[in-house]
């Protein structure tokens, strides 16, 4: 099972997600492989910040070619996590190609909605050769207790693509997390955050069923 987290805007927290699902999905005694198809390397810097063992395998694959690539690499992984660019289309068009599922994550602001007309686009493109292709939006730094939470969902309809129920929390934990080249879990393992990751996770497994 290969999984794209992409979306053209920055920031919107793709690299977060592909390491905390690959973290949990690791946890659940999945192999898993977390290719970073993001020049920046963001990543693959979350891997070299951690001390000790590896949690998962990472590699640095930043080109238009992982659709081609990709079956020869993933052999022997349940699942391929591909932490997409921003706004780097001949990349974001190959990490398509190669999904069998592509997660959008969004913030609640319109600017995000606004945005992710752009991957929505390339993602219909795709679906011209590659008709079973899926997508989802994960909607990321939720405010607790805000209408703007509930308001992005909405306001994401018109896209056609269906909203995952399971959103992200905005917490510190995230980047405390990632400076130290750790999963949420690993830091607080009975934390809310572990507990919206892996509740996206199985919610994720259903939705690709
Ligand atoms: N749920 C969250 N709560 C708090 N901070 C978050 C959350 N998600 C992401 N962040 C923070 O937001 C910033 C951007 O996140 P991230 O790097 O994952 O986004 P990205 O989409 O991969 O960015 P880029 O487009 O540059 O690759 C980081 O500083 C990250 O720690
Ligand atoms: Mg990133």
């Amino acid at each position: 099972m290969i999984i794209s987290v992409l979306n053209q805007k920055g920031g919107v927290g793709k690299t977060t997600l592909s390491v905390n699902i690959s973290a949990s999905l690791t946890r659940m005694e999945s192999r898993v492989l977390l290719i970073d198809a993001d020049p920046q390397g963001s990543s693959l810097n979350w891997a070299a910040a951690r001390e000790g063992e590896p949690l998962f395998t990472v590699i640095g694959l930043p080109r238009k070619t992982i659709h081609k690539e990709v079956a020869e690499i993933s052999k022997g992984f349940d699942y391929v996590i591909i932490d997409g660019p921003p706004r780097v289309t001949d990349l974001a068009r190959s990490a398509i190609m190669a999904a069998d599922l592509v997660l959008i994550p969004v913030q609640p602001s319109p600017y995000d909605v606004w945005a992710a007309e752009e991957v929505v686009t390339l993602i219909n493109e795709a679906r011209i050769y590659k008709e079973k292709l899926k997508s989802a939006f994960v909607v990321n730094r939720k405010i607790a207790n805000t209408a703007i939470g509930r308001d992005v969902g909405e306001a994401l309809s018109e896209y056609n693509t269906p909203v995952l129920r399971g959103c992200v929390t905005q917490r510190v934990i995230f980047a405390e997390a990632a400076a130290k080249g750790c999963a949420v879990y690993e830091i607080d393992p009975q934390g809310p955050a572990a507990k919206e990751i892996d509740n996206l996770v199985n919610e994720i497994k259903e939705f690709i069923q």
